[in-house]
């Protein structure tokens, strides 16, 4: 069955959507909307895209529409998410969530009231070098699991409306540790604790004195059954993006390396276009990225989200708007355990 897609959000996140989409068997990319005009109409060019909307209430008027996918800042997820539902619409939202607790929780009160379907997008769930990471869990291949860690670690983002809280409910931690707390809610579901620390924002960042977020923060979560998490986010990390899993157990042990393990290495005395997510250059020896939406997740992700919508497959757990609330209360926790300095309990 064939399902029409509006995407809303022409530039970074639209544009990976949108070439991963293109290999999702009757995905349809149908419509694309964006309040800057030469990035719509760049990007309509490029996906060859039938439809282009200057506002996104538009676009969420057009009944062609089965799946809204929503590529923006952070803190117009919820606005524009309860507005797709309201109007009808399934929607996939990039993470996080959403910048507070507060609209986090209309977003999953319109999802039960609409009954839409409500994708929460962590790529990372449907990372195949990650899916492989789970099934030997489950197979045992390590053991009883001790202890896992995860991060998401480069130079900074390229977005402006990173640079201030309003805009992104926060730093390194909502931006980029989102991921493997996501990744680690998939598996483990809610811990019982969380400690955070972040450096200050501003002034009292490593690196990035003009971000009011934080560039560097960690958590640790702590499970009932004993097992412990950490997760980190940083931009204070030259080289491109770094995204590695290790997991500890019993009887062994394993890495994932998301973005460095591949098999390929060039060395270019000229350099070449793209490497590698916030590669700084590509002169020298460089690692490039085979297939970077594949190994990242994305391509799988929309393909799953789009067999749900036609009713081929059931929505993955740690995808569903309860979840992605559930993710932002750990990062607020992390956010809360940082200003405060104790353990907070959930
Ligand atoms: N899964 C991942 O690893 C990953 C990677 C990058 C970005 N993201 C997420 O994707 C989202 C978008 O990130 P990005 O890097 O593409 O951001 P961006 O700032 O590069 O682009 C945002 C786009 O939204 C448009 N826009 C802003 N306000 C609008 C409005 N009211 N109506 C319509 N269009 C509007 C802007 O004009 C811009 O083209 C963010 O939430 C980010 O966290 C996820």
């Amino acid at each position: 069955m064939k399902v029409k897609i509006g995407i809303i959000g022409a530039k970074f996140a639209g544009d990976f959507h949108a070439q991963s989409w293109r290999g999702v068997p009757e995905a349809i990319l149908y419509a694309i909307a964006d309040i800057d005009s030469e990035a719509r109409k760049f990007f309509a060019s490029v996906h060859k895209i039938e439809k282009t909307y200057n506002d996104y209430k538009k676009l969420l008027e057009d009944p062609e529409i089965d799946l809204v996918d929503i590529c923006l800042p952070n803190f117009l997820h919820a606005e524009v998410a309860i507005a797709a539902m309201k109007a009808g619409k399934n929607v996939i939202c990039e993470k996080p969530f959403a910048t507070t607790l507060e609209d986090g929780e209309r977003i999953v009160a319109v999802q039960k009231e609409t009954g839409q379907k409500y994708f929460y997008a962590e790529d990372w769930i449907f990372a195949p070098s990650l899916v492989r990471v789970k099934n030997l869990l489950e197979e045992g291949a390590i053991g009883k699991v001790l202890y896992l860690k995860g991060k998401e670690v480069h130079n900074g983002s390229h977005s402006p409306f990173a640079q201030k809280i309003k805009f992104c409910g926060g730093g390194s931690v909502i931006h980029l540790a989102v991921h493997p707390i996501g990744f680690f809610h998939h598996l483990l579901g809610m811990p019982v604790s969380v400690t955070g620390r972040c450096s200050g924002g501003g002034e009292k960042n490593m690196v990035h004195k003009k971000m009011e977020g934080e560039d560097w923060g960690f958590g640790i979560l702590s499970y009932a059954d004993g097992t412990e998490v950490t997760v980190e986010g940083n931009y204070v990390t030259r080289g491109g993006m770094d995204d590695v899993v290790e997991i500890y157990g019993t009887d062994g042990r394993l890495t994932a390396d998301m973005t460095f393990g591949n098999p390929l290495k060039v060395f270019s005395m000229k350099g070449y276009g793209y490497a590698i997510e916030k590669a700084e250059f590509t002169q020298g020896w460089t690692y490039p990225a085979v297939d970077e939406h594949q190994a990242l997740g994305y391509k799988d992700e929309l393909k799953h989200f789009k067999d749900c919508v036609t009713g081929e497959a059931k929505q993955i757990r740690g995808t569903s708007a309860e979840d992605g609330l559930n993710i932002l209360k750990i990062i607020d926790a992390i956010y809360r355990s940082n200003s405060t300095g104790k353990r907070i309990d959930l």
